[in-house]
This record gives structure tokens, C-alpha cells and sequence, in this order.
């Protein structure tokens, strides 16, 4: 089985000043190493309108840029969109795909979620596709269905080209900018449902090879338990990625919990 290089986002949302995300990104970028087996891909998804500056400001560095949303459209009149095309000029190689606050926030539905992240991997971009269940949801007992529904609508008729290319974020709805994190065994038994989803859908040694990584409240200090467990390859960090030092810190214990691996054959590699 294939080890997984994890990945880490930072989701920064509708902040930052202009000033802001170039320093911010500076900050982060200078901080992102790919020189080792265990580093993991590190990637800013900054609001659209910084990301000319803040490509500027990471070039020649290792730090991947990504968009939080795209049109699934080529061009066209679909005002206040901003095409994959666009993006891939100011330099996005990754695309969030079906955020809560979008999915939920903004009643986006699963057609388009699913539109979008045909467009992306169509393109030739990574695709972060981000699910979760509700509060309501959890407490009805509904989490792995859920989790399932919103998999299957987003994958359906998908033919991925390389398992780098899509990343699973699962981020329960209820963690998400709360303070309130899953538990690390809980977690860990959505994600391990996941990827046994991932293995129907697309075949157990392509879900054996993507990362599904979690998110919601990660923070310095739960971010290595969280990715201690067998099924939890990264995380995409709201918060705590607008700070450059929290967010390195929560790089550097996904660095550590990668270097922790036995070689393959145990643990990560075990998957
Ligand atoms: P949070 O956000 O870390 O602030 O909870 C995570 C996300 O929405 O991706």
C-alpha cells in the first residue's frame, strides 16, 4: 500500500487586508519545506482578489496556492464567478470544493458542488472536496450516511486521473471555526468510513492512495493527535492558518507524525 504525503490547507476565508495575506503568506512560505520523504504538500487558500499578490510572494518557494471556490464554468455571463482558467493564471493549483459555509451557508446544492469538482480535476487542478455532517445530523446518527450521500453526489461518474489530484477534507459542520473539535477517535472512524466509501466508489488502491484529511478547530495542540490516527492525513485549518506560526506549528507535527512512521509496511503504510 502506498504511503500518503499529507496535506495541509490553510483556509483563510474573507480575511486578510491586502498587506496582510502578503506577509502572511511570506511568513508561511518561508517556513515550507519539501526536501524530505515525510514533508508534507503545504497549500494558502487565500480570497480571490489577493491571490496575484500573494503568488508573487511565494514564487520559488514550496507553498502550493489555492483557490476557496471556483466557477464550474468555462467563461460566460455568470457575474461574480471566477473560472478555473482565471485561476490557473494567477498561478491556483488547488480549489476547495463545496466548503460548509458554501454548501450550508449559501445553500449551494449537490449538482453544482459536483460540477465543480469535475471542472477542477477536468482542468488538470487538485480538488479539495470538503463534507460533513450537521450537529442535528451527528446527533441523529446520520454521520457516516451523510458522509456517504455527499461522497457519492460529488463522485459520481469521476474518473480521477492521479489520487494526488483529490484530497478529501471531512469537516463536521459543528467544528468548524467552534472551538469544539471532533475527538480523535471519532474522527479517525469517519475518515477510515471514508475511505472505505473511496474503495467502492473508486477501487481500494486508489482509496488506499488519497488523502482525506480533517477539519475544524485543528490547533497547535490537537493537531498531532488528530493526524496520529491510521486514517487522518493532514488538515484544513481555518483559524489557527491565519497566524503564521500556529499554522507551521501544525505543519511541523504533521512533518513529525510522518517522520513517527515506521517504514512502509506498519501504521501509515499499512493503508
Ligand atoms: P476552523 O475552520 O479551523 O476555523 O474551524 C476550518 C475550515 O472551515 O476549513
Amino acid at each position: 500500500m502506498p504511503e500518503r504525503t499529507p496535506f495541509i490547507g490553510g483556509n483563510w476565508k474573507m480575511n486578510t487586508t491586502a498587506r496582510e495575506a502578503v506577509e502572511l503568506a511570506a511568513g508561511v512560505a518561508q517556513g515550507v519545506k519539501a526536501d524530505g520523504p515525510h514533508d508534507p504538500q503545504v497549500a494558502i487558500f487565500p480570497p480571490f482578489v489577493w491571490l496575484g499578490m500573494v503568488d508573487d510572494a511565494i514564487r520559488g518557494s514550496q507553498l502550493r496556492l489555492g483557490a476557496q471556490d471556483c466557477s464550474p464554468h468555462a467563461n460566460g455571463a455568470h457575474t461574480g464567478d471566477v473560472s478555473l482558467a482565471m485561476l490557473e493564471e494567477v498561478g491556483v493549483s488547488c480549489v476547495l470544493v463545496g466548503h460548509s459555509e458554501r454548501r450550508h451557508g449559501l445553500a449551494e446544492p449537490p449538482e453544482r458542488i459536483a460540477a465543480k469538482l469535475h471542472a477542477v480535476l477536468g482542468a488538470g487542478l487538485t480538488g479539495v472536496l470538503c463534507i460533513g455532517e450537521t450537529l442535528q445530523e451527528r446527533e441523529a446518527g446520520q454521520t457516516d450516511a451523510v458522509n456517504e450521500s455527499q461522497l457519492r453526489s460529488a463522485l459520481r461518474g469521476l474518473s480521477i486521473v492521479g489520487p494526488d489530484r483529490l484530497v478529501i477534507a471531512y469537516e463536521p459542520v459543528w467544528a468548524i471555526g467552534t472551538g469544539r473539535t471532533a475527538s480523535a477517535g471519532d474522527a479517525q472512524a469517519a475518515h477510515r468510513h471514508i475511505r472505505g466509501v473511496l474503495g467502492t466508489l473508486l477501487g481500494s488502491t486508489t482509496a488506499g492512495s488519497i488523502r482525506v484529511i480533517y477539519g475544524g478547530s485543528m490547533k497547535p495542540d490537537n493537531a498531532a493527535e488528530l493526524m496520529a490516527q491510521p486514517d487522518i492525513d493532514g488538515g484544513l485549518i481555518g483559524g489557527a492558518s491565519l497566524k503564521a506560526d500556529q499554522f507551521l506549528a501544525i505543519v511541523d507535527a504533521a512533518r513529525r507524525e510522518g517522520k513517527a512512521q515506521p517504514a512502509a509496511g506498519t501504521h501509515r503504510g499499512h493503508r
